[in-house]
This record gives structure tokens, sequence and C-alpha cells, in this order.
């Protein structure tokens, strides 16, 4: 499919297996999801634009290369906060806009509740992070509210996909990247994802 990276890579899928796990505890889950989220970092970031920079080793000069765009991470709350500090380890300065959203369990429609976003756009590329795609619903709205605040370029990282939320992901926003650390098979009745992990909220903060 267009657009869609799912990793091929041995860590993921075995620190993803630990994360499905439902006997791994909550300081172990955070921790796992960090870790993973570190490593889909190095994967969604290969396409990053970058400029010359001289500097001198001890022994010589040498024309290197640094970051030339401005990068702003965007954990959708709760869940996606347990992802941020992985992609902070590899780009420190990288600003941090929270979103919040919660999914309602009645109608699976998102409810928007927290967006602080100045006027204009501060950063040039925006990674978004959530670790669960179910119905796309969360996913949409999300990348619905930073097109209006008018960032050019935008990428989507979860742990784990449904089909579903993929496809309506696709349909809305064709053009923003998705990545991913597995595609699952299928959504519940409870459109939760299958196998999945459960809550992912609730398992890093230990409120299920
Ligand atoms: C979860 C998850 C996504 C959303 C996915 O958040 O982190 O944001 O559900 O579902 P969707 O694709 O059907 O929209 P939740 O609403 O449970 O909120 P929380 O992170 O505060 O626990
Ligand atoms: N949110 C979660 O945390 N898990 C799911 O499987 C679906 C939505």
């Amino acid at each position: 499919m267009p657009n869609l990276f799912a990793s091929a890579h041995p860590l993921v899928a075995h620190k993803l297996t630990r994360l499905r796990d439902k006997n791994t505890d909550p300081k172990r889950f955070r921790e796992l999801v960090r870790e993973i989220a570190a490593l889909l970092a190095y994967e969604a970031t290969a396409d990053l634009l970058t400029v010359a920079r001289r500097v001198e080793t001890p022994l010589a000069g040498i024309t290197g290369t640094e970051l030339k765009e401005k990068i702003g991470l965007v954990p959708i709350l709760r869940a996606g906060l347990g992802m941020v500090e992985g992609f902070w380890e590899l780009m420190p300065t990288a600003e941090v806009w929270h979103i919040g959203l919660y999914r309602d369990e009645q109608t699976l429609k998102p409810v928007e509740y927290y967006n602080k976003l100045p006027v204009e756009p501060t950063v040039s590329v925006c990674l978004i992070l959530d670790p669960m795609l179910a119905t796309g619903g969360s996913a949409v709205a999300t990348t619905d509210v930073l097109k209006r605040w008018g960032v050019k370029k935008i990428k989507f990282v979860w742990l784990i996909g449904a089909p579903d939320g993929i496809k309506n992901m696709q349909t809305h926003h064709p053009d923003v990247p998705i990545f991913l650390a597995a595609v699952d098979d299928h959504l519940n009745e409870r459109a939760y994802i299958v196998p999945g992990l459960g809550d992912a909220g609730d398992r890093q903060f230990g409120t299920g």
C-alpha cells in the first residue's frame, strides 16, 4: 500500500511481543513503549532534509550534514505521551505540541479536549504519535487539526494498526505517510484491536 511502512525489524517485533503480553506490568510497558518508539523514530525520519555543515576533526576539515527541518512531535493524549521520550532521545531539540483527544466509547467518535497550538505553525515537519490506530477516527481528526494549523509535512507513527484505521487514514489523508510496528488482524465489537495489546492508555498509566 502506498505510504504505509510496517517495520520488519526483529528488535521491534521482539519488543512488541513483550508489550502485547498481558503479564507485562505498567513500568515495563512504559519502557517498551519508549524503546519501540525510538526504533520507529529511526525509520520514520529516514527522509528528513539536511544541509551541509563544515566541521574540523582533530585531523582535518570535512563537510558533513545537519538537519534542516524544524521538527514537532505531536503526542495524542493520553497514550501518545509514552512515545515522546523515545523520539526526544534522538531529536532533543524537537518541539512537543500536545493534542488531547479521546474516543467516546459509545459513539466511537473522537472528542477533542486540549489544543494549545499557536496561530502560526512553528515547525516544518510534524510527527504525530499514538500507540493505537483502531477505527482511525482519532487519527483523521488530529491530522485535520495539523493541516488546518498549516504544517506542510506530516507523518504518523503508531505501534499497532488495524486494517479499518489504515483504510480510514488512506481515504482521508492519502498524502500522510504512516509508520507502524505491526498491522493486526481486525477490530472486535467494541472496536478494540485484535490481537492488539488491550488499552494502551490504561496499561501505561496503571488505570485499567
Ligand atoms: C486510544 C488510542 C487512540 C484511539 C484509537 O485512545 O490511544 O488515540 O484510542 O482509537 P480510534 O482509532 O478508534 O480513534 P483513548 O481514546 O483510549 O484515550 P486515552 O489515550 O486517553 O486512553
Ligand atoms: N484504544 C486502545 O488503547 N486499544 C485498542 O485496541 C483500541 C483503541
